[in-house]
């Protein structure tokens, strides 16, 4: 039985697939049977996600998404070389501890470009002719930062609580483009991104973020299951929404 989580046949662009949540979104999204684009700056590891890859038709295609003016005409030249997308999973992301008496225009710039400009970037580049089929959806990575508060996080809370925003204005302004667009919001998971956040803080002020966890530390995988639902037609009467994948962080 085939069931509406499939996604036999569809491509999906798939950022920031180098490593943690990106990387575990693409293998999930192979073996649901989508035909995958990798992209990432780091060409020896998305090499490593292809080759981890179930099925045939994948790609790579390195890029450095903080190039924000010159994503739409990439986007046309991926679509235009291996056919329109009926996907993205931008998961890509720049997450550095700063207290605010640290923040400059270029620090800011940084953090805003690749989590946020990026985001309005890839739906405008997705929405051009001949870039996307009839039906689509895109899933944005936001983060549980954008509503808890964290020392030295301000900058990097903003972006995601942009995201998380844009997320509702893109799903209303790209209905009759037939793409839905929503977004996931992870708390804490076990990705090189937390290794560098764990450098950044004691034993016990770390403790006591998993502490606030009740199901303790995601996976990259339990973010990818929530992005494949959010691409595939199991969600097809959902649009701009942002669906906590936290362990109960929220709640707790
Ligand atoms: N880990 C967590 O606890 C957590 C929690 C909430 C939200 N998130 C969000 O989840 C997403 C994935 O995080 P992760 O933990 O998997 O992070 P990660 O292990 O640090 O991976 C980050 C990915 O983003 C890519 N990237 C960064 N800057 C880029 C740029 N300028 N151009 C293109 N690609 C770029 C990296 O690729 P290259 O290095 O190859 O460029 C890498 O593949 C991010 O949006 C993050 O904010 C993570």
């Amino acid at each position: 039985m085939q069931t509406p989580m499939h996604l036999t046949g569809r491509h999906v662009l798939v950022t920031g697939a180098s490593a943690g949540i990106g990387r575990a979104t693409a293998v999930l999204l192979s073996r649901l049977g989508a035909r995958v684009t990798l992209t990432g700056r780091d060409e020896t590891r998305l090499a490593d996600t292809l080759a981890e890859l179930a099925g045939d038709g994948h790609r790579m295609a390195a890029f450095d998404l903080a190039d924000i003016d010159a994503i739409p005409a990439w986007i046309k030249e991926l679509a235009t070389s291996h056919g329109p997308f009926g996907g993205l999973a931008h998961c890509a992301g720049l997450q550095v501890s700063k207290p605010v008496r640290g923040v400059d225009l270029a620090f800011f710039d940084q953090i805003l470009h690749v989590n946020l400009a990026s985001a309005l970037a890839l739906a405008r580049g997705l929405r051009q002719k001949g870039c996307h089929g009839d039906a689509g959806a895109l899933v944005y990575v936001a983060s549980v930062a954008a509503w808890v508060g964290q020392p030295g996080n301000a900058v990097y809370a903003a972006s995601k609580g942009g995201l998380i925003s844009a997320v509702r204005s893109l799903a209303m302004e790209l209905l009759r483009d037939g793409l839905r667009v929503n977004a996931v919001a992870p708390g804490l998971v076990e990705t090189e991104m937390t290794e560098r956040f764990r450098a950044t803080t004691t034993a016990e002020q770390f403790q006591a973020i998993v502490d606030r966890h009740p199901l303790g530390l995601g996976k990259p995988e339990d973010v990818a299951n929530a992005v494949a639902f959010l691409l595939s037609d199991a969600s097809r009467w959902i649009t701009g929404v942002t669906l906590p994948v936290d362990g109960g962080h929220l709640v707790r």
